[in-house]
């Protein structure tokens, strides 16, 4: 196990009822903004819940982060926090409004443009911000990152900061989700486990174990809340497992890859394919290109997982890497460039730009140009 340093300081208020707290939880002094997306909030109730909650505070409300929240949409979001001297955000929504909000508090903090704070890869200041999620997928609830779009240029990157002070977590709020956000929610959960347990075998018996209980609940769960079914107690569980996924708790001490995240963030930047879908399409195809450096972890992956044991090293690896590929099939996904009329043109754009970048991602920082480019023709 790798030396390592962790404290994650976020308060998680999770259960039904629990946005009627927000007032307890913001400071009474707070000069609050109030963060949202495009109105699904208003749709299913969300924004009267938090607005009650909120009676007699003074606020003011900011609307439109896109999802992949576009660094325009943030710079006008953090020239009316400033006029008005905000010093507290509450992020409403799902990934996208909080990893915005993200960035409206960092820019609100500093002199920089919120893209040279986005291209630097780390936020020095941000004022204190909150959220109420409205999406489990990206963990953005309980972790320091952002992943911030620059439309003009087709550009997606991500930057680090400070930790939410608070994120409240009602599953009740999940059931208005359409059926593709469902999906890549789930898609997303099981993504992000993946990049942080699909490197190097016995790194860390305790992490391996807290990532299969992760993925293990998140197979277990998934073809219920697929098949519709929005049970609470079921939607708990997924809520609670996104979160888990990634705010740090199963990467202590172990090497991580995200190169699928990497290479993903490009498709949606170039073609606007929905964040997890990306990865459904992109992390099967990695692992068949990686699966010699991957091997002991993919066979174990395969084993504890999808009960695999029949055959093989070989064989037992090739079923591994078909069982992930169907299991995102299986959530409504396409997992193949081509069924999404994508094709090589696309391919050596994203390779040019990793070349440009002298990128090198992964666990083994081998993921380059080339290496992306028979990471996509094989999803091709
Ligand atoms: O904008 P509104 O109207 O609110 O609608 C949203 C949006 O259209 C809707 N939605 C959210 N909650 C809803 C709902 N509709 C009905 N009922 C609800 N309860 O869903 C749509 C998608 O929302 P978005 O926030 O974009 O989705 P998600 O949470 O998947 O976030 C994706 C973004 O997060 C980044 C992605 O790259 C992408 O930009 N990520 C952030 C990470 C992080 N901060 O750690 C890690 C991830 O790997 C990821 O990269
Ligand atoms: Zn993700």
């Amino acid at each position: 196990m790798n030396n390592f340093i962790f404290q994650n300081p976020t308060k998680l208020v999770f259960g039904k009822g629990q946005i009627n707290l927000l007032s307890e939880l913001i400071p009474d002094d707070a000069n609050l903004m109030i963060t949202f997306g495009g109105g699904s909030v208003t749709k299913n109730g969300v924004y009267n819940q938090v607005i009650d909650a909120l009676k007699g505070r003074n606020y003011i409300e900011f609307w439109g982060i896109e999802p992949n929240p576009h660094v325009e949409t943030i710079r006008k979001a953090v020239k009316q926090g400033k006029d008005n001297n905000i010093d507290f955000l509450l992020a409403v929504g799902g990934g996208s409004v909080l990893d915005g909000t993200k960035l409206i508090a960092a820019g609100i903090a500093s002199e920089e443009d919120s893209w040279d704070i986005v291209l630097k890869g780390h936020a020095d200041k941000q004022i204190h911000y909150a959220s109420v999620l409205t999406l489990p997928a990206t963990g953005s609830e309980m972790n320091t990152a952002a992943v911030i779009t620059r439309s003009e240029t087709q550009e997606k990157f991500g930057f680090g900061g400070f930790y939410p002070q608070f994120s409240i977590l009602d599953p009740e709020v999940t059931y208005s989700l359409p059926p593709h956000q469902i999906a890549c929610g789930l898609a997303d959960t099981f993504t992000h486990v993946l990049e942080q347990y699909l490197t190097t075998p016995n790194q860390s018996k305790i992490m391996d174990r807290w990532a299969e209980g992760v993925l293990q609940t998140v197979k277990e769960i998934a073809p219920d809340i697929i098949s519709g079914n929005r049970n609470y107690e079921l939607m708990a569980e997924f809520m609670l497992s996104a979160t888990l996924a990634l705010n740090d708790f199963i990467r202590m001490g172990v090497t991580q890859d995200w190169s699928t995240h990497m290479i993903g963030h490009e498709l949606t930047a170039i073609h606007g394919l929905t964040h997890a879908h990306t990865l459904a399409i992109v992390m099967p195809s990695t692992m068949r290109v990686l699966k010699h450096q991957k091997h002991g972890k993919l066979l174990q992956f395969g084993e504890r997982v999808f009960d695999i044991t029949e055959g093989s090293e070989q064989e037992r690896i090739d079923k591994t890497i078909e069982a992930t590929e169907e299991f995102y099939r299986s959530l409504g996904l396409t997992t193949r460039l081509s069924e999404e009329g994508i094709g090589n043109e696309t391919i050596e754009k994203i390779v040019k730009r990793f070349n440009e970048r002298n990128a090198s991602y992964g666990e083994n920082s081998n993921v380059t140009g080339a290496v992306a480019r028979e990471i996509l023709v094989s999803s091709l």
